[in-house]
């Protein structure tokens, strides 16, 4: 197990600030090439339906010039379906998607729909993307997760993050407990485990130190740090971070 701890850079707040102004620039797929070099082992992005920061151009434009693997962050809609099948990115990540709700603020209910979304991943599968699923720390979404078919979690970091920010560090402790556990028991079930959102300087050592994970997620908090020492440096100081949880 174990091994080297991979670094997905999310690039969507990239496009986020394109967006503000309706301009060309900043570039989203440039930030993914500058972050390949500065040593990410993949870029993540999320299409959103309302397509408030990545657009469907930026997906293509990824997939023609990544050299590491896309992960491609979408909603368990019919249209986005048709959108990876036509692209066959590295990994499909399903998330939950709510109009009118600032990032992805939970995980996935798988166990509710386990039905559904056992017949939605099959084709992408079979298409012969990797199959992640968002999810909170909790053993009911990760039994549902296994028993569709997925080959990855993605365990929502997001809580922990919150309750950190906020000085409440015995609900931070406990969750990040729970994250820790949960970790271990998607493992032991032979779930690829990865862990994202909301992660920062001050909050990844701890997540970056589960053994059982292979993939940390991080955009917002990169792409903000950019804008002060810049995104090579900003990446690479998240990378020195994690390496050094994991020695
Ligand atoms: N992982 C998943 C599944 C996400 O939806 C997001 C946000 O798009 C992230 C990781 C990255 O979160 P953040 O931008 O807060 O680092």
């Amino acid at each position: 197990m174990s091994g080297k701890l991979r670094l997905g850079v999310n690039i969507d707040h990239v496009a986020t600030v394109r967006n503000a102004r309706g301009s060309a620039y900043p570039d989203p797929v440039r930030a993914a090439k500058i972050a390949e070099e500065a040593g990410a082992d993949g870029i993540t992005a999320h299409l959103r339906e309302d397509r408030r920061h990545i657009s469907d151009a930026d997906i293509e434009g990824l997939m023609a010039v990544l050299t590491t693997p896309l992960n491609f962050e979408m909603a368990a809609t019919d249209e986005m379906q048709k959108i990876a099948l036509r692209h066959r990115p590295h990994a499909v990540c399903i998330v939950p998607e709510k109009r009118e709700e600032r990032t992805t603020e939970g995980g996935l209910e798988v166990a509710r729909e386990e039905n559904r979304l056992a017949h939605f991943i099959a084709p992408l599968r079979e298409a012969g993307c990797r199959v992640s699923i968002f999810i909170a720390a909790d053993a009911r979404q990760i039994e549902a997760a296994h028993r569709i078919g997925a080959q990855v979690i993605e365990l929502h970091t997001g809580a922990y993050c919150d309750f950190h920010a906020e000085g409440h560090f015995a609900e931070r402790d406990a969750e990040l407990k729970r994250l820790r556990e949960m970790a271990a028991y998607g493992h032991s079930l032979g779930l690829e485990v990865h862990a994202g959102h909301g992660l920062t300087y001050e909050t990844v050592q701890p997540v970056a130190a589960f053994p059982e994970v292979m993939e940390l997620n991080i955009g917002h908090f990169i792409i903000g740090e950019a804008i002060f020492r810049g995104l090579a440096p900003a990446i690479r100081e998240m990378r020195r971070l994690m390496d050094e949880a994991r020695a």
